[in-house]
């Protein structure tokens, strides 16, 4: 039986808790909107397709909670933004660490085998990436790794990359292998590419996380959380309600945010306990992710690194959209901005659980002056004569690292296997004072310790 939820009952949501995101130019976390228009056509006659199939939604079934309406918008099969074209770099809506300079992945690389030394240096190394953008950082990495193939010895390294859009995948394809890559032959295969990057690394394309196979693996995801689907809540004297999405009645191809009359299944499992703030964001969906995680690193060893913008469980509004490197309303012709949130990194320490060990969220300044950027900037600089490259240099230096820039609004969060920070025990046994085991090493990048 459909459910006429009548537009009357949906209380109208001003757009009050929305805060403006301040400055810098050009990067995805940033620059004031310099146009904000509602909800209108894009060539004024008719309505783009994805707001037709949302709009035709909404009115069969009702207003829609913001997570469904992200969801849609970003990955929809056929007119989703990321499934459209690569949307990534100076032409497309936003640019990411990886694409600013070589270093950010250079650094990672360095990271994941330290982790991998960290654990005993097993015999096998899946490298998987969830959201790979354009396949920039996966390819800085593993030219890491060939660079350090006298430390990684026979080690049996392999690519298993989870990207959900089919354009992106190409566009990684062509960058990490040329040609060497094929598609399935059917449809339902869970790996839907399968190629050989050209430092000869079997590389394979999954849609879900839980297609990879089981094994060691260091998990990395940038800028992959902060793209998945939220749900949105306002606390009012009635108590928590779900912030979803409508049509306007008063404008013709416009969408509107209201509030559900009575609470939702998600108003009353996803919001916690004691809750302070006013309105929460919540994605649901990043959580079951992280603890797959958890689980896969629990069971198989292993670790992995987050790295995004968000807060510890602090903010409040955060939805927003980027087109063209501005900010765009996020009701505005659907699908053809990016639609992002800030990822919350006290519910994914909460969702992990307590078997996984959780480090961070640290500042990617400190991270990535623990790794050591200054030392390979220094080196970079001694081998580099041209003034304008330079002058790239330290301006890609600059953004990765300037608290007001990207430096101090990116973070790095990392879920190690327990006994990664453990004391290993001694065989003998630790009576034998003399024998006792060594110190763990500690984890590079969290720790001042590392490669400064
Ligand atoms: C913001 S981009 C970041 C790209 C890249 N990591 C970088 O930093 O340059 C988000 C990436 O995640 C992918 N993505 C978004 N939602 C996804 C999902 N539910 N499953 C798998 N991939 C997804 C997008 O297609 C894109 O490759």
């Amino acid at each position: 039986m459909r459910v006429f939820l009548g537009v009357k009952t949906y209380q109208l949501v001003s757009r009050v808790f929305i805060h403006p995101i301040s400055p810098p130019a050009a990067v995805r976390c940033g620059r004031a909107a310099s146009r904000c228009v509602h909800g209108s056509s894009e060539n004024g006659k008719h309505p783009p397709s994805m707001l037709r199939h949302l709009t035709s939604k909404i009115k069969a079934t009702g207003p829609i909670p913001v997570a469904e309406y992200m969801r849609e918008v970003l990955t929809n099969p056929v007119t989703g933004y990321y499934v459209k074209k690569d949307v990534l770099g100076p032409d497309g809506d936003f640019i990411t660490s990886p694409e600013i300079s070589q270093i950010f992945g250079e650094l990672v690389g360095v990271w994941i085998v330290s982790e991998w030394m960290g654990a005993g240096r097993p015999g096998t190394l899946q490298l998987v990436e969830l959201g790979p953008g354009k396949g920039s950082l996966a390819g800085d990495i593993l030219r890491v790794f060939s660079q350090l193939r006298s430390v990684l010895g026979e080690t049996s390294v392999s690519l298993h990359l989870v990207e959900v859009s089919p354009a992106l995948s190409l566009v990684q394809a062509q960058n990490l292998t040329g040609t060497c890559s094929r598609e399935a032959h059917r449809e339902d295969d869970p790996v839907y590419r399968r190629g050989t990057t050209g430092m000869g690394t079997p590389a394979s394309w999954y849609r879900r996380l839980e297609d990879v196979p089981a094994g060691f693996s260091i998990f990395v995801a940038h800028e992959f959380f902060d793209a998945l689907p939220i749900h949105k809540f306002q606390k009012t004297e009635q108590g928590w309600r779900e912030v979803m999405v409508d049509t306007d009645p008063d404008k013709p191809d416009a969408l509107r945010f209201v509030l559900a009359p009575s609470p939702t299944l998600a108003s009353c499992t996803l919001v916690q306990a004691g809750e302070r703030r006013e309105h929460v964001e919540v994605c649901a969906e990043g959580g079951v992710i992280i603890q797959q995680l958890a689980q896969r690193i629990v069971g198989d060893g292993g670790a992995a690194l987050i790295a995004d913008y968000g807060h510890d469980g602090t903010k409040t509004d955060t939805f927003r959209g980027f087109k063209e490197h501005q900010l765009h309303d996020v009701l505005s012709s659907p699908g053809s901005a990016d639609l992002t949130a800030d990822v919350d990194f006290s519910y994914l320490r909460w969702m992990a659980g307590g078997g996984v060990a959780c480090l961070g969220p640290i500042s990617q300044r400190t991270f990535l002056k623990n790794m050591g950027i200054d030392t390979r900037m220094q080196v970079l600089l001694r081998s580099c004569s041209d003034a304008s490259s330079r002058k790239q240099l330290i301006s890609s230096y600059h953004r990765l690292t300037d608290p007001a820039d990207m430096g101090q609004r990116f973070h790095f969060f990392s879920l190690l296997h327990p006994g990664r920070l453990a004391r290993p025990q001694h065989p003998e046994g630790l009576k034998l004072e003399r024998k006792r085991s060594p110190a763990p090493l500690p984890v590079a990048g969290f720790s001042e310790l590392s490669f400064s």
